[in-house]
């Protein structure tokens, strides 16, 4: 039976949102995907205020980032910390170390979604960054497998529930 470590960089809205689901549908994943998913460490700065705050899981809680990026037994490092630095250092090194990246940092994608995506390139890992786009609306996988043979060049919409679309003309 595989079991899958996580590691989460952030533990914030989003970060307990994913802790909570994750713990919620154990059974589900299980047998969906027949392994375990296990968040292993979680990084925030404030680790006391965790620790206080959530007693339950207090030894997953550190303000070190290596012990997630460098830990061999993590696969999958999830990323809802926000901004750019020092998130994007942390996930190129996740990356080169190997580990597949899932991000809801809008900002972060929106600027440097390029190199981002050079980096899964090179180190041969996967980046799904489809709770960054859209509020979450599974649109990115739609235009990336079922829309693949066609050539959209643009999209001018309201695609995110926290934007304000303003016409161009
Ligand atoms: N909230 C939403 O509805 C929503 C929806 C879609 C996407 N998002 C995106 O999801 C991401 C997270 O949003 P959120 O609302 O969950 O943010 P949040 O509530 O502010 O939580 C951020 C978490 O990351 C930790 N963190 C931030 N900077 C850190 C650093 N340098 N080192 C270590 N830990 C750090 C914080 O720890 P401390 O408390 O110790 O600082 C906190 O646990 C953002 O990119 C946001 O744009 C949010």
């Amino acid at each position: 039976m595989k079991s899958v470590n996580i590691g989460l960089l952030g533990f914030g809205t989003v970060g307990r949102g994913v802790y909570r689901v994750l713990e919620s549908h154990k059974e589900k994943i299980f047998r969906t995907c027949h392994g375990n998913v296990h968040i292993k460490k979680i990084l925030v700065r404030n680790v006391e205020r965790y620790r206080n705050d959530f007693p339950d899981i207090s030894a997953l809680f550190t303000d070190d980032p290596r012990e997630i990026i460098d830990d061999p037994e993590i696969e999958i490092v999830v990323e809802v910390m926000g901004g750019v630095k020092p998130a994007f250092d942390y996930v190129i090194d996740a990356m080169k170390n190997g580990k597949s990246i899932v991000t809801a940092n809008k900002y972060m994608i929106a600027e440097c979604g390029e190199k981002l995506f050079e980096a899964q390139e090179n180190c041969g890992v996967d980046l799904f960054f489809e709770a960054s786009v859209a509020g979450a609306i599974p649109i990115v996988k739609a235009l990336k497998e079922s829309l693949s043979g066609d050539e959209i060049k643009e999209i001018v919409a309201i695609i995110n529930g926290t934007t304000n679309y303003t016409s161009r003309e």
